[in-house]
């Protein structure tokens, strides 16, 4: 089996590099694709409330027979929760959703400046995990400023900063801030719809390694060090996720890559995003 390589969080917690996505999968499918991805050796497991399969999470977590402190179980509470009570009562229900007795992570899943309640979000976030609700706590869509401000208010710095990467939209600024704050980056829509699957520095990459195009910009990925959760309900594409640890890009490779940014987002500008 795989061993995927950790990450220490500046909290002094692990978290596993790679694992898997789980938005816009079926409920009723979701405990399958959990329990053929742990067979294979993932552990790490993002979710959200607002996916609206934590259930099914749940059900793959204990179908799966892999012991709860093995697993990385991720979740994140949505825009219309945020607010000190909202945000307390949505880690409970999340929580009771998934039948856990503690996330590893929860997430903050869009800042919403608009609505100016990431402060009180986070300040619920602190005291969920002070009450042992939640092992790490972290933040996702934050720009820096954002990312200051909760800094600033609290003093506590978010384990992550989950955020969107790919090779069309790699993000720079935000990472950089992240690193700088000794924040972890993880990269969600790490494959970017596909979009740079058939370009050329992918390609030559796929020609020399005999990769495929998703297990090229994987490692791209996790040669920048972050974490990334890619999805897929296939076991056959979550098998070929996984193997990517038996290779590796050259600096030219990796600057090449790092010239397909285009500034397109696959999601929302998290400035502007406050859909609840
Ligand atoms: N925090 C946020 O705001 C936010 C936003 C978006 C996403 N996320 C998280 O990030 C996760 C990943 O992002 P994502 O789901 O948007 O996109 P993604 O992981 O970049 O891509 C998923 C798509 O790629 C396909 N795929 C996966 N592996 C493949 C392979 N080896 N070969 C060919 N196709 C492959 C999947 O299809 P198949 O199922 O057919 O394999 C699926 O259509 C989400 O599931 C979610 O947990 C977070």
């Amino acid at each position: 089996m795989t061993a995927i390589p950790t990450i220490r969080m500046n909290d002094g917690h692990s978290i596993p590099q790679l694992g898997i996505g789980i938005w816009q999968i079926d409920e009723a499918a979701v405990p399958g694709v959990v329990a053929s991805a742990t067979d294979l050796g993932f552990r790490l497991i993002d979710g959200a409330f607002i996916y609206g399969n934590e259930a099914g999470m749940g059900e793959g977590i204990r179908q799966s027979g892999i012991a709860r402190d093995e697993l990385f179980v991720t979740s994140k509470v949505w825009n219309s929760e945020q607010g000190y009570d909202k945000a307390r009562k949505a880690i409970e229900a999340s929580l009771s959703r998934i039948g856990v007795d503690y996330l590893d992570l929860a997430l903050i899943h869009w800042p919403c400046p608009e609505k100016n309640l990431y402060i009180e979000t986070w300040k619920a976030l602190i005291d969920a995990r002070a009450d042992g609700q939640l092992r790490s706590i972290g933040v996702s869509n934050f720009n820096p400023d954002h990312l200051d401000r909760v800094i600033d208010a609290t003093g506590v710095v978010p384990a992550v900063n989950q955020i969107e990467i790919n090779p069309s939209f790699q993000n720079p600024a935000v990472r950089l801030a992240n690193e700088k704050r000794n924040v972890l980056t993880q990269a969600w829509t790490p494959l970017g719809n596909g979009k740079n699957f058939n370009s050329e520095a992918i390609r030559l990459v796929c020609e020399r390694t005999g990769k495929s195009a998703p297990q090229v910009i994987l490692r791209w990925h996790i040669q920048l060090g972050h974490s990334v959760i890619p999805r897929s309900t296939r076991p056959e594409h979550l098998a070929m996720n996984l193997d990517i640890f038996d290779f590796a890009l050259s600096d030219a490779e990796m600057a090449a890559i790092a010239a397909l940014e285009a500034g397109e987002r696959c999601g929302p500008d998290p400035q502007a995003f406050e859909v609840e």
